[in-house]
């Protein structure tokens, strides 16, 4: 072989290396959206076909390399020999078995494959599940709790070992309800409820996504899932229960008198604020706020819920989300830290 030929040869063998070591990376578990953490009975069932899958790919793969390198080495013409190829156009017997081989791969990928499909799309589930409807916004998320009377946004709750029931709609256009380490994905459509449940079984926070495309901030149109032990979750739907107090003084009230009288309180609810503008009477959706201050992200869950980062989104909603519905009201100075201030105090 010349020095180029080895050097090319030796430099594409490198870059398959390298290649799949980084694939090998994309799967490692920490990164957050990987589907190959479980986290829920539905992953795990997925997780199951995806690995028997790989094991029938892995033996396929070992028996075409065998024959390949056999062939090389069995039919290579040797220096010397007359260097014509075979003359055979067709082989029935050949013919027969790579097409009946292929056929019965895919019956053993199919069928468990259906399995798990009836498995996880159920028609019905236990009473005792805990049902949450999932509102699709552009560009957010609306989770009610009708068992509870919760309305909250963008971060979702749940208790580990106990069935979630997801209604989903959307408001809008079609958006795609996805928790990589929960389950699989679901189109969230307008005027039709789909459904999606699993048992989610590791406590902690995993992160979510839109899946469809649906417009500017697509990207932007993210959620957390919270899973907690039975005493955590029902702290925080205590919790969320009791509205928080209109706070009596300082800066926090001052805010408070801003949020009633500035266009805020047209799109979004705060449960227990009185001396509200009447002009607003709630008539477009945007999240409610009841609890804001105990949420950990805001505007589509893309910013960690600072003060900073509040003042931020307020004070240029589109420069943060881009096509948001949210306006800019134009606030700065003491007016925003009082804002900012109430807001936050929405424990
Ligand atoms: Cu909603 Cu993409």
């Amino acid at each position: 072989m010349k020095p180029l030929a080895r050097f090319t040869k030796g430099a594409s063998l490198v870059s398959v290396l390298v290649g799949l070591t980084a694939g090998m990376m994309g799967c490692s578990p920490s990164y957050p959206m990987d589907t190959l953490s479980n986290g829920s009975d539905f992953a795990r069932r997925i997780h199951s076909i995806y690995v028997f899958v790989n094991w029938i790919d892995f033996v396929i793969m070992l028996i075409v390399l065998a024959v390949m390198f056999l062939a090389i080495f069995w039919f290579s013409t040797r220096v010397g020999e007359p260097g014509e190829p075979s003359t055979v156009t067709s082989d029935i017997r050949l013919e027969v078995a790579w097409t009946a081989i292929p056929a019965l791969i895919l019956v053993f990928i199919t069928v468990p494959t259906i399995r798990t499909i009836w498995a996880t799309q159920p028609d019905h589930w236990p009473a005792d599940a805990l049902t949450i409807k999932v509102i699709a916004h552009q560009w957010w998320w609306e989770f009610q709790y009708p068992e509870y009377g919760i309305d909250t946004a963008d971060e979702v709750h749940l208790q580990a070992g106990r069935m979630v029931h997801f209604a989903m709609e959307s408001a809008d256009i079609i958006h795609s309800f996805w928790v990589p380490t929960l389950g699989g994905k679901r189109d969230v459509v307008p005027g039709q409820i789909n459904s999606i449940t699993y048992t989610p079984d590791q406590l902690g926070m995993f992160y979510g996504q839109c899946v469809e495309f649906c417009g500017d901030s697509h990207a932007n149109m993210r959620l957390r899932a919270f899973v907690q032990t039975k005493d955590d979750f029902d702290k925080w739907v205590k919790q969320q229960q009791s509205p928080p107090v209109t706070p009596a003084g300082g800066s926090a009230a001052a805010g408070a008198q801003i949020f009633a009288n500035a266009p805020c309180a047209i799109c979004h609810t705060v449960k227990g604020l009185t001396g509200l503008s009447p002009q607003y009477s709630g008539t477009f959706k945007g999240p409610d706020l009841t609890h804001f201050g105990s949420r950990s992200t805001l505007a589509g869950s893309i910013l960690e819920n600072t003060p900073e980062n509040l003042a931020k989104w307020i004070q240029d909603p589109d420069k943060v989300k881009p096509g948001a519905n949210m306006p800019t009201l134009g606030l700065k100075g003491k007016d925003l830290n009082d804002l900012v201030a109430y807001l936050e105090s929405l424990k």
